[in-house]
């Protein structure tokens, strides 16, 4: 796929009906994010902030997430992509349902095919369960990595919950430094 299939995709995308979140959403939230990216990180589904401005992650948690990103020389705008589970919001941000995934990861599967990222990365449960292992439990098996069809996954604290329980801060911290690593390793940032 081409980065004009992947505009494609996002404008199909920009008017879904398939679920019933299209009639409580402000706005679909695609992406953001360079799509030559090699690394991608996938959320559960936007919040408040996230469905009144259209771009994943921020919010509060966001915020956090940027700081993270930036430690390992990470930036959200050019050289990352950053998408989410579910595209519109789940109201009062309840987990989205099983069926509300199931519709939506088609979208994410072409986003995949379109960026052919090297390293996926999960923040927090949903998105481990739904791309990892549906058995997945992230204070278990975070910041471990596993290899499917050609892409390396990975998972960490969804940082939401590490707002609501700081001690799991610096676990998160290390699973960003285990990341750095291998983006190193596997010389990811080049040319971006
Ligand atoms: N939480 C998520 O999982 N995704 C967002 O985009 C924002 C908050």
């Amino acid at each position: 796929m081409t980065v004009s299939e992947h505009e494609k995709l996002k404008s199909t995308c920009m008017g879904c009906r398939k679920c019933p979140l299209f009639s409580t959403r402000t706005n679909v939230v695609f992406a953001c994010g360079n799509p030559e990216a090699k690394i991608m990180f996938v959320g559960e589904g936007p919040g408040e902030q996230e469905d009144k401005t259209g771009e994943p992650f921020v919010g509060k948690s966001g915020q956090l997430l940027d700081k993270y990103l930036k430690l390992i020389d990470l930036d959200r705008r050019t050289n990352i992509y950053i998408t989410n589970i579910v595209k519109c919001r789940p109201p009062r941000n309840r987990d989205p349902e099983p069926q509300e995934q199931e519709i939506c990861i088609d979208y994410l599967r072409g986003q995949v095919r379109a960026i052919r990222p090297k390293i996926i990365v999960c923040l927090g449960r949903i998105a481990a369960q739904k791309l990892i292992s549906p058995t997945f439990r992230v204070s278990a098996d975070h910041g471990k990595f596993t290899e499917k069809g050609g892409i390396i996954f990975m998972a960490t604290f969804h940082p939401s919950a590490l707002l609501r329980n700081e001690s799991n801060k610096p676990l998160a911290l290390a699973d960003f430094q285990v990341l750095r690593e291998k983006i190193r390793e596997l010389d990811l940032l080049n040319g971006s």
